[in-house]
């Protein structure tokens, strides 16, 4: 199995736990971090709504909680849909604490990889605490 099919698999596999029932829309992420571990995650929604989280977040949870490596190199997004699931603004920005500008996101439908981007592409000129030195 080769690096990305591991990382599809473990998205496969947390999006068929997710939590919709009001979106219906279910969704999985896999984050592989330098030291090979991969951590998985789906979306957990919510009666009232906005309490409800994407799958990204999840899975970043799942990576800080079960130790290892924290520096992202490469996760994987998968939904089904027309439109790519590309990463909301507040995951992106999330994803961006722990990964760079060139860390790759794949996203993907049930079918495989329907197209990757940079970290960077997806959040430009990203928000960085502290005064640089
Ligand atoms: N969602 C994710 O889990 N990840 C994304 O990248 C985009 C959206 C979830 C949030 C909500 O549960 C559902 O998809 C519909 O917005």
């Amino acid at each position: 199995m080769s690096a990305l099919e591991e990382l599809f698999a473990a998205a496969s596999a947390a999006r068929a736990r997710a939590h919709a029932p009001y979106s219906r829309f279910q969704v999985g992420a896999a984050i592989r971090c330098d030291d090979g571990l991969v951590h998985a995650g789906c979306n957990v929604e919510n009666a009232s709504y906005p309490e409800g989280w994407c799958a990204e977040t999840t899975a970043l949870g799942r990576m800080i909680s079960e130790g290892g490596s924290r520096t992202i190199i490469e996760v994987l997004v998968m939904a089904d849909g027309e439109r790519l699931c590309t990463p909301c603004g507040g995951c992106r920005q999330r994803l961006s604490e722990f990964a760079s500008p060139d860390t790759q996101v794949h996203i993907a439908g049930h079918e495989g990889l329907r197209k990757s981007f940079t970290l960077g592409e997806l959040l430009p000129a990203s928000f960085e605490f502290g005064d640089g030195s």
